[in-house]
């Protein structure tokens, strides 16, 4: 249970958490030991203070539903700040503040700002407990929200201050929602400060300070902010990578093991792809054997060289954030039994009968709902208002050790072999459905030039193509100028082990403005293509934007997916690629010459390949690959 003296003699963590009380002033310190019996209580109480409605447990045992604010719905990206020493340590892509005007700015904001709440002290682990490459933070926090999460998606607790021991090194994260409450003033059910927000990361002291939202990466500090921009700083010195990727197993009907990573921005469809059910025809029968995919991690990875050269990749996180609307057990149905019970939902509709409810759960919409603000909600008041029931990111927090197809190396903190990486984002246009880079320095270049259109996980306009480096835009701790340079390198150690690289895009719509890939499931036939490229037995052509599948080459059986339809997803058009080259020198132009000279090279051998295939088509525009070379 949660207990108001320290379960540590751990000086200098007991030295900043008195120090951090004395600035924030709350009412009592909790220091928190991640058991069952002290969430059973918070949940307990946050129900009876309305942060929680607690849900049928007939329907979903042990889960609950959290009502954000309005205000609070998303990463908030143009609060967030890298405080380096120097701005050049940041890059243009971050908002930067000297760290020591950025103290003085949030030193009054945090003077009192949990006055009237409990601090919560929550030690927890990225990676397994004890092992040599898993990392502890402690974050103290106002938010009772934040702990039963933290439980969630770390280990947290107890087991995380053994490992820290009493002179460990670990990373410091504070959080409040920035609204203390006076004697007797009574709470809102999500409090929140609507005016002020900061995300601040101090790369170079390892520390976190995150002040008024209470909503996933703004206040889970452990996920974007430490498992992301602090780790890609620690890669960067010591010679690893902390990336916004899914990690999966593919293993062939013959029974051999291929693991890949994948880096597709927020809302991308990473939770998606790393649960894939392969469709019937390759999934094999109770008689034949098939394809199968298991999981490690849906949105980080952290990898490492190993003794023999490969790449190795953990999952440091322990469950699942997913985004609820569109997931369904036709479009997910592993995502749908790991969240089955013991899961927090927040900004998804309530049911009648206390389950919950987004947009595309079920085909028809349930007659009467209680939408995420908390409004009466029906089918009619949607038609004819556009209100949603669900927020569009609206999230499952889920235990992954509840996830069905959990890869049986989940766990073992020597991490997995990495075969392959893949880029991809939300293009309607322009991108292929899968194409391989010719080479490392291509591959880079490929993940570097990765865009998407915006989408609800963050604050913002949506449907904007952007561009997006590896996914990492908003997750990158330094300058992106030099975080290609460390991509560039740690490919370059590798070597021949390095993993081959491919670009895929399962948004590209046709004439009639509709998707013209089925994605999900349907996506096995793409993962099945790379995986022969990996092991040299798939077919390919070569294109000026790297090695394409024909129509031959990919797996339909099962599928009706004709020769055009495939067109309609691989066509690459000369004129598009000219203007997508163009617009990625001018997102490198930003880096002053950080960015690496390779890719200049890398662009400059696209055009020529584009300008060659062009003449030798008789000035006709290049089309879909048709014949393998
Ligand atoms: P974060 O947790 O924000 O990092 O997102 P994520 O990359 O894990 O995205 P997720 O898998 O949750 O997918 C987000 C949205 O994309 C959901 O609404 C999915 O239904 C949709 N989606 C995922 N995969 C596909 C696909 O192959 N095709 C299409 N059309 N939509 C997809
Ligand atoms: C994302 O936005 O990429 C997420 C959700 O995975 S959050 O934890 O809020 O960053
Ligand atoms: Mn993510």
């Amino acid at each position: 249970m949660a207990s108001t003296t320290p379960n540590t003699k751990h000086p200098k963590l007991i030295a900043w958490v008195k120090e951090m009380t004395d600035l924030c002033q709350p009412d009592r310190v909790l220091w928190c030991d991640g058991s069952e019996a002290e969430a059973e209580t918070l949940y307990g109480e946050m129900c009876k203070s309305g942060m929680l409605t607690k849900l049928n447990p007939a329907k979903r045992p042990n889960s609950y539903l959290a009502l954000s604010d309005a205000s609070d719905v998303a990463r908030v990206e143009d609060r967030t700040f890298i405080c380096s020493e120097t701005k050049e340590q940041a890059g243009p892509t971050n908002n930067w503040m000297a760290p020591a005007a950025m103290r003085e700015t949030l030193n009054p904001l945090f003077r009192g700002s949990m006055r009237g709440r409990t601090m919560y002290v929550i030690p927890f682990s990225m990676g397994p407990l004890g092992s040599p490459i898993s990392q502890i933070g402690v974050e103290l926090s106002d938010s009772p929200y934040v702990v039963v999460n933290m439980k969630i998606m770390t280990r947290m607790g107890e087991g995380a201050l053994k490992v820290l021991g009493d002179s460990g090194e670990f990373v410091r994260c504070v959080h409040t929602v920035g609204m203390p409450l006076a004697a007797g003033q009574a709470d809102v059910k999500w409090p929140c400060n609507k005016d002020t927000k900061y995300i601040v990361h101090y790369p170079e002291t390892r520390e976190i300070w995150s002040y008024g939202s209470g909503y996933g990466g703004n206040a889970l500090l452990g996920k974007k902010c430490f498992a992301l921009r602090i780790a890609s700083t620690m890669g960067h010195r010591e010679g690893w990578l902390a990336e916004h990727m899914l990690i999966l197993g593919v293993e062939s009907p013959e029974g051999k093991k291929t693991y890949v990573s994948a880096a597709f921005p927020s809302a991308c469809g990473k939770t998606n792809f790393a649960m894939l059910i392969p469709p019937p025809a390759l999934a094999g029968t109770a008689g034949s054997k098939g394809w199968k995919i298991t999981t490690i991690g849906d949105d980080i990875a952290w990898i490492k060289p190993g003794a023999d050269g490969r790449l190795y990749a953990i999952n440091p996180e322990a469950g699942f954030f997913g985004v609820a609307p569109g997931t369904s057990t036709r479009t997910n149905p592993n995502a749908m039994a790991s969240m089955a019970k013991n899961t927090i939902f927040t900004n998804v509709a309530l049911t009648e009968d206390g389950d919950v409810w987004w947009e595309d759960l079920t085909e028809t919409p349930p007659a009467n709902l209680t939408d995420w603000t908390g409004q009466a909600w029906t089918p009619e008041i949607a038609k004819t208002s556009g209100r949603k029931a669900a927020h569009p990111n609206a999230r499952f927090t889920a235990p992954a050790s509840q996830c069905p197809c959990l890869d049986a190396n989940a766990e073992d903190p020597a991490g997995v072999p990495i075969s392959a990486f893949i880029f991809g984002g939300r293009r309607p246009d322009t991108i292929p459905l899968v194409y391989q880079a010719n080479s490392w320095e291509h591959g880079v270049y490929v993940a570097a030039t990765t865009g998407s259109e915006t989408t609800a996980a963050a604050v913002g306009a949506v449907g904007v193509v952007r561009r997006d480096p590896m996914a990492m835009l908003p997750f990158a701790g330094y300058n992106m100028g030099d975080y290609f340079t460390h991509w560039l390198k740690v490919g370059k150690t590798a070597g021949a082990k390095a993993p081959k690289v491919f670009g895929v895009n399962w948004f590209r719509k046709n004439a009639q403005g509709k998707y013209a890939w089925p994605g999900f499931g349907e996506n096995m036939r793409v993962l099945k293509w790379i995986v022969g490229r990996v092991e040299g037995t798939t077919g390919g052509v070569e294109t000026p934007i790297g090695t394409m599948p024909t129509y031959a080459d990919l797996d339909f059986k099962g599928l009706d997916f004709t020769p055009a339809q495939f067109a309609d997803v691989t066509a690459i058009d000369a004129e598009k690629w000219k203007r997508e080259v163009e617009t990625s020198g001018e997102f490198f132009a930003k880096f002053e010459g950080r960015a690496p000279k390779e890719f200049a090279g890398v662009q400059t051998a696209i055009l020529d390949r584009f300008a060659a295939a062009v003449a030798s088509t008789s000035g006709k525009k290049i089309s879909a690959p048709t014949a393998t070379v």
